[in-house]
């Protein structure tokens, strides 16, 4: 979800005015992709290295995912939305964790859609956390790594796109995206509507699949 601090500046408005309207853009398109029957949606929030943001800025993503967590709860039980958080949220503070928590326990009967937030989240991060656990029961195998992945129970990875120009994975999902197709685009992510994603979804539609067949 990239470009929130760029679609603020050129409003000539602090960066947590991106991030609020990039929390907008969030509402919008998870409810987009409930209606295009998306089985499963993850949207990249806070990275284990976003932690070299000012304190301020942190504070302030974390004041509004709070917010959304307890604002959005009983529009996901209309929509049957499965919150899921993968990363390393456990390590964040006590009263961020008690929120999911409690938040996971009251969507994990939907089934429409599975949002997951990636919070605290860094792809090579969740290998290394993987492949201990997978190496703590035996051999070290793609399956076993798989099994301890944050992801296990999605569905594979199909489209992964991201916003504002950036051309680059920057440590998401790195082996979920191993034959994902990708999809840049350089709408700023609180400009991303859901006719954007439609447009993602048409191309990905268009696109040939072979998984190194021929
Ligand atoms: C990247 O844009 C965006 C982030 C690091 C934060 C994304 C977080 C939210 C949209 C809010 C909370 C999330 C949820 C799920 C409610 P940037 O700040 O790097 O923008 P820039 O590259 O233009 O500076």
């Amino acid at each position: 979800m990239d470009g929130n601090g760029r679609w603020a500046k050129k409003r000539l408005l602090p960066r947590v005015a991106g991030h609020k309207a990039g929390v907008e853009a969030v509402r919008t398109i998870v409810r987009a992709a409930g209606d295009m029957g998306l089985e499963a949606l993850t949207l990249y929030a806070f990275s284990s290295e976003n932690w070299k943001r000012p304190e301020e800025e942190i504070s302030d993503l974390m004041g509004l995912m709070k917010r959304f967590i307890l604002s959005d709860l009983d529009e996901f039980a209309a929509n049957d939305v499965k919150l899921k958080v993968i990363g390393n949220w456990r390590a964040l503070a006590p009263d961020v964790v008690a929120l999911i928590d409690n938040a996971l326990e009251r969507t994990a009967g939907n089934k429409r859609t599975t949002l997951a937030v990636a919070l605290n989240y860094g792809a090579q991060d969740e290998l290394v956390r993987a492949a201990t656990a997978a190496a703590a029961e035996g051999a070290i195998t793609a399956e076993a790594i798989e099994a301890h992945l944050d992801t296990v129970g999605m569905p594979p990875l199909d489209l992964l796109i991201r916003t504002s120009g950036e051309v680059r994975l920057s440590n998401f999902l790195l082996w979920q995206s191993a034959y994902a197709e990708l999809y840049f685009t350089d709408q700023l992510w609180p400009d991303f509507k859901p006719a954007d994603l439609q447009a993602a979804l048409d191309q990905f539609a268009r696109r040939e699949r072979r998984y190194g067949g021929l």
